[in-house]
């Protein structure tokens, strides 16, 4: 059985398939539930989409997490991406972090210390017994949902599945880049890579090879082959 990676993404697909020798595109509308963490929305897409496909899976979920806004937009990030929008989320993270301690000086200006975070969630109806850990359980039922979220339309039994899919493990493989929010520079990428900066570069400044080599999902999909190479 071919590993099928959920997403309408094709570029995603293409990095994926530096790292793994047989994957292929899988263009299912899984729910993203609402959740603080990238973890537990990962694990209920891969859940759902297992159900759907009845073939091993992987699902993706990322975000931006600015340490001065303690962690914001993390998994809202593709929500402020089209609020806010970019421009704007650099300029409220660097101003954040000049009136806190949490970024440093560039002689350009004031920039913010943040990191992307990728996990990818990996589910084939296994119960991974003898993996090491992270594995979701769907054990959380939503008690670590934000109090907001829980009064919303994201209920407790959406989180843990009230079909029982909740019972079905998902292994989850964390990949994190750290880097500064700075001034908009580039025209490359997507999302917030023009104001993302690493070792001195935007991501909107690499070319998909040289961003991908040090990626947050490039990071996660490395440690997900490494473990898949041995299943
Ligand atoms: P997704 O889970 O990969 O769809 O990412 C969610 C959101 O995080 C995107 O809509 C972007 O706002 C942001 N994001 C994730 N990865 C990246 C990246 O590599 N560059 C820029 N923005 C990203």
């Amino acid at each position: 059985m071919t590993l099928r990676y959920v997403t309408t993404n094709p570029g995603k697909v293409r990095e994926a398939e530096e790292y793994l020798d047989d994957v292929s595109a899988l263009d299912y509308d899984y729910t993203e539930v609402q959740a603080p963490e990238l973890g537990p929305i990962a694990a209920h897409g891969a859940r759902e989409a297992y159900r759907h496909a009845g073939e091993p899976v992987i699902v993706d979920d990322a975000g931006l997490f600015v340490d001065a806004l303690d962690g914001f937009p993390g998994p809202y990030s593709s929500y402020v991406e089209h609020t806010l929008g970019v421009e704007l989320t650099g300029r409220v993270a660097r101003e954040a972090a000049a009136a806190a301690d949490g970024g440093d000086s560039d002689g350009d200006g004031e920039v913010a210390r943040a990191a992307f975070r990728c996990v990818i969630g990996y589910c084939d109806g296994d119960d991974f017994a003898a993996t090491p850990e992270p594995v979701d359980r769907g054990e959380r039922r939503g008690q670590d949902l934000a109090a907001d979220d829980r009064d919303s339309a994201t209920t407790d039994a959406q989180v843990a599945g009230d079909d029982g899919s909740a019972d079905l493990p998902v292994k989850l493989f964390e990949g994190v880049v750290p880097g500064r929010i700075v001034e908009p520079r580039g025209d490359g990428g997507f999302g917030y890579d023009p104001v993302f900066e690493h070792d001195g570069t935007t991501f909107a400044e690499m070319d998909a090879t040289e961003k991908n080599a040090v990626s947050h999902r490039g990071r996660a999909l490395a440690k997900f082959a490494d473990w898949f190479a041995e299943r």
